[in-house]
C-alpha cells in the first residue's frame, strides 16, 4: 500500500469495538449524573463569568441573550452528531476516534492535535483566570498576595503560582482516581450552579425592564458578531463524549450527558444574560467581571463575594473536564500508536492515565506562565469547530459506509443537521481574525511535521496491516461485555 494511501487508512469498527471492551482498559465508573456534571463542569466557566459583559457592552446589547440561543443552536446541532456517534462509538478519543473511523489516520491526527488547542491551551488561560479571581477575593478580605509569585517574568513577576498550584490540585484528583475527579467536579458544579440560581434569583427582583430598551441597539449583525464571540462559552460539551469507555451504559447515557448538559447550559446562560442587562444599562458591563460589577451597581456588593467563589468553582470544573478529556483524547491516540506508549499507559493503582496527566499538567502550567490571555480564546474556538466540522462529515461517511451498526441515537433530519454544523462552523471559523487562521496554520504545519516524524512510523493501524493478512485488525485483548449489556439475554442467532 502506498504511504499516501495508509496515510488516508480508516480504522475498522469492530477494532474500535473490541478495544473499547478490552480487559485492563480504563474502569467504567461513571453515570448519567457524573456525564452531566462533566458536560456542565467544562460548559460553564470563563464565557459567562469573564466574556459575557465585553461581548453585551461591544457586540450585541441586551440582544446578547439572542446571540447565547443561536451559538447554543448552533453547538446543538453539532452535539446530535456527537450524540450519534458517541453511543454508537463509545471510545476514548472522541472526535479523533470517530475521524479516524471515517475519514482516516491522517485527518484524524490532526483533529487530535486541533483538540490540544481545545482542551490544553484553553486551559491555560482558565487556569490564569482561576489565578486572578483568587488574588482579587483574598485582596477583598485583605490578604494581599505579593506580586513576585502572581505574575510570570513577561507580567513583571517571578511565577504565577496561583494557576500552577490549582492545575496541580485538579491534576492529582484525575490521577488518583476517575471516581474521585468525578465526586469533586459534581461538587464544584453544585456550587457554580447555586451561585448562577442565586445571581439569577437575586437579579430578577431588581430588574429595570427600561434597561432592555433597544433591545437589539446593534441589529441583528450585532447579535451575530455577540454569538461568535461567546461561542467559547459552549467549547467543551464535547468532552462528554471522551468519557466512551468509563461509562457504565454508554449507549443511553452519553447521549444523556451531550444533550442534557447542553441544553442546562444554554438556559442558564440567556437567563443569566437576561438579568445581567436588565440590571444595568449594557454600556455599563465593559468589565471583565460583568456578574460581579452588575450586582455591586445595584446595591448587592457582598454578593459579589459570593460570584468570586461561584466563578472560582467553575472555572475549577472546566480544568477538571478539560484535563480528563485530553488525556483520554491521548490515551487513544497512544493506543493507536500515533503518540508514544506513555501516554497509552495506565496507573496499575488508579486505573487511570497518570503519566499522561501529569504531562498534560505541566503542560498547561509552564503554558500559564507565558501565554498571553487574549490569543488562547480564538485558538480554542477555530480548534473546536475544526473537530465539529470533520465529526459531522464523519458521521456522513459512515452512515454510507455503516448502515447496519446499531445507532442507539439517530441524529435527525439527516443530511440537514450535519450539513448545518459544517456550515455553521465554517461561518464562526471565517469570522475569526484572520491572525487566529495564521496560527492555526503554523499549528497544523508542526502537527503534520510530527505525524511524518513520529505518528506514521509508530502506526499500529499501518505496522499490523503490513505485518499480517489475515486478521490484520483484531487487538488481542479479551473482550468482555459492557455492564449494560452483561444484564442482556443473549441474541439467540
Ligand atoms: N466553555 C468554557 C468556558 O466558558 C471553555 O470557560
Amino acid at each position: 500500500m502506498s504511504a499516501w494511501r495508509q496515510m488516508f487508512q480508516r480504522k475498522p469498527i469492530e477494532t474500535l469495538l473490541q478495544e473499547g471492551r478490552a480487559r485492563g482498559g480504563l474502569k467504567r465508573t461513571l453515570g448519567p449524573l457524573d456525564l452531566v456534571a462533566l458536560g456542565v463542569g467544562a460548559i460553564i466557566g470563563t464565557g459567562i463569568f469573564v466574556l459575557t459583559g465585553v461581548a453585551a457592552a461591544r457586540y450585541a446589547g441586551p440582544g446578547l441573550a439572542l446571540s447565547f440561543f443561536i451559538s447554543g443552536l448552533a453547538a446543538g446541532l453539532a452535539a446530535l452528531v456527537y450524540a450519534e456517534l458517541s453511543s454508537m462509538l463509545p471510545a476514548a478519543g472522541s472526535a479523533y476516534t470517530y475521524t479516524y473511523a471515517s475519514l482516516g489516520e491522517l485527518p484524524a491526527w490532526l483533529i487530535g492535535w486541533n483538540l490540544i488547542l481545545e482542551y490544553v491551551v484553553a486551559s491555560a488561560a482558565v487556569a490564569i483566570g482561576w489565578g486572578a479571581y483568587l488574588t482579587d477575593l483574598l485582596r477583598s478580605f485583605g490578604v494581599v498576595l505579593p506580586r513576585s509569585f502572581t505574575a510570570g517574568p513577561l507580567a513583571g513577576g517571578v511565577i504565577n503560582l496561583p494557576p500552577i498550584l490549582i492545575v496541580a490540585l485538579v491534576a492529582w484528583a484525575g490521577i488518583t482516581g476517575t471516581r474521585r475527579s468525578a465526586n469533586l467536579t459534581r461538587l464544584v458544579v453544585a456550587l457554580k450552579l447555586g451561585v448562577i440560581l442565586l445571581f439569577i434569583i437575586l437579579g430578577s427582583t431588581r430588574l429595570n425592564p427600561a434597561n432592555w430598551r433597544p433591545f437589539l441597539p446593534f441589529g441583528l449583525s450585532g447579535v451575530m458578531h455577540g454569538a461568535a464571540i461567546i461561542f467559547f462559552a459552549y467549547v467543551g460539551f464535547d468532552a462528554v463524549a471522551t468519557a466512551g469507555e468509563e461509562v457504565k451504559n454508554p449507549h443511553r447515557d452519553l447521549t444523556l450527558g451531550i444533550i442534557g448538559s447542553l441544553g442546562l447550559s444554554t438556559a442558564l446562560y440567556v437567563l443569566v444574560t437576561l438579568v445581567l442587562t436588565g440590571l444595568v444599562p449594557y454600556p455599563r458591563l465593559d468589565t471583565a467581571s460583568p456578574i460581579a460589577t452588575a450586582l455591586i451597581s445595584t446595591g448587592l456588593s457582598r454578593a459579589s463575594a459570593i460570584v468570586a467563589v461561584g466563578a472560582l468553582a467553575g472555572l475549577t470544573s472546566v480544568l477538571l473536564a478539560n484535563l480528563f478529556a485530553q488525556s483520554r483524547v491521548f490515551f487513544a491516540m497512544g493506543r493507536d500508536g500515533l503518540l508514544p506508549p506513555l501516554f497509552a499507559g495506565l496507573s496499575l493503582r488508579f486505573k487511570t492515565p497518570a503519566a499522561s496527566l501529569a504531562v498534560i499538567a505541566a503542560a498547561v502550567s509552564a503554558l500559564a506562565a507565558f501565554i498571553p490571555v487574549d490569543v488562547v480564546a480564538q485558538l480554542a474556538n477555530i480548534g473546536t469547530l475544526s473537530a465539529f466540522l470533520f465529526v459531522s462529515a464523519g458521521l456522513l461517511v459512515l452512515r454510507r459506509m455503516h448502515p447496519e451498526l446499531p445507532r442507539p441515537f439517530k441524529t435527525p433530519f439527516i443530511p440537514w443537521t450535519p450539513l448545518l454544523a459544517i456550515a455553521f462552523s465554517v461561518y464562526l471559523m471565517v469570522n475569526l481574525p484572520p491572525v487566529t487562521w495564521i496560527r492555526l496554520a503554523v499549528w497544523l504545519g508542526l502537527g503534520l511535521i510530527l505525524y511524518l516524524t513520529y505518528g506514521h512510523r509508530h502506526s499500529k493501524l499501518r505496522t499490523r496491516t503490513e505485518n499480517t493478512t489475515a486478521h490484520p485488525l483484531i487487538p488481542e485483548p479479551v473482550s468482555k461485555p459492557l455492564p449494560s449489556e452483561a444484564k442482556k439475554p443473549k441474541n439467540p442467532s
